[in-house]
């Protein structure tokens, strides 16, 4: 799969596979293309080149159809994207009231039953500005999560948040994915606090994906490429500014973990 975006190829020659019940953690260093990629996971951008597919249906390009698989996908964006003058609890009802027609007390104890996967049952009358930032995100998580769908996508989830609450967000992705049998997509350049909860891992830079594998190999990994990205280091062959450079020689992807029979997503 390759994508552009207006004549700049900002990713090309991805195939990836998240299996059934997994979490894919894409790390790679800013302007490397993640949100890029998980906007062609949901349709936002369409590939220049190649197929994404979800749930094993390929992504339509009719908006109503797209609308529909949408609400099988939870996305957590970089900013909360929490509504100021609405409560967190009429945050998380946003959704179930747009795609649902459930009676208003039905709506109201799915909210907190919500808020409370995410530990703040007792937050749903507060506004966004009387929450942490750890709070808030939480909030956001619940929002996302909603409408039940099967699939979840996170921009960033750590931006902004100190070491403790960025511990308490990982290990709630982990858990609700374990728990409510989800698939987890985890953008993110906080590659340590990433790596533990993920069942493989995609690096994406220079143009490219640059490495598929095990959070494992990733660590065992003595390509050099890979070390200046794990150990953040501003020189090595990750250029800077990700337009100028010289197309690196991506080593084919291939996922590591077994794919499911039927895989969440799939994009070639
Ligand atoms: N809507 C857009 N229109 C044109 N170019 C875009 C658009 N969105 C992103 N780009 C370009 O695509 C490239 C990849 O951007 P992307 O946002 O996917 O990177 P990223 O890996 O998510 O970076 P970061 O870690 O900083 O969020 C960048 O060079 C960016 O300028
Ligand atoms: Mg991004």
């Amino acid at each position: 799969m390759r994508l552009d975006r207006g004549a700049r190829t900002i990713l090309s020659d991805i195939d990836l596979v998240v299996p059934r019940g997994s979490i894919t953690a894409i790390l790679g260093p800013s302007g490397s293309g993640k949100s890029t990629l998980l906007a062609a996971l949901t349709g936002e951008l369409a590939p220049a080149a190649g197929s994404v597919e979800v749930f094993g249906q390929a992504v339509p390009r009719r908006h109503r159809e797209l609308l529909e698989l949408r609400k099988g996908i939870g996305v957590l964006l970089q900013g909360n994207g929490l509504l100021t003058d609405l409560t967190a609890g009429e945050n998380v009802a946003l959704p179930l009231r747009a795609h649902t027609r459930l009676p208003p007390p039905v709506i109201e104890q799915l909210v907190l039953m919500k808020l409370h996967a995410v530990g703040l049952r007792t937050a749903a009358d507060l506004y966004p500005r009387e929450l942490s930032g750890g709070m808030a995100r939480r909030v956001a998580l619940a929002r996302a999560l909603a409408l039940d769908p099967p699939l979840m996508l996170y921009d960033e989830p750590l931006t902004g948040l100190d070491p403790i609450a960025s511990g308490v967000i990982m290990s709630l992705i982990a858990r609700l994915n374990a728990t409510l049998g989800l698939s987890s997509v985890i953008v993110s350049h906080h590659v340590r606090e990433t790596l533990p909860i993920a069942d493989q891992v995609l690096v994406t830079a220079n143009r490219g994906i640059v490495f598929a594998g095990t959070p494992a190999e990733l660590e065992a990994s003595d390509d050099p490429l890979l070390r200046q990205f794990l150990r953040g280091e501003p020189d090595g062959p990750i250029a800077f500014d990700p337009a100028s450079a010289a197309s690196h020689e991506a080593t084919p992807a291939s996922p590591a973990t077994p794919g499911a029979s039927r895989p969440a997503t799939e994009a070639r």
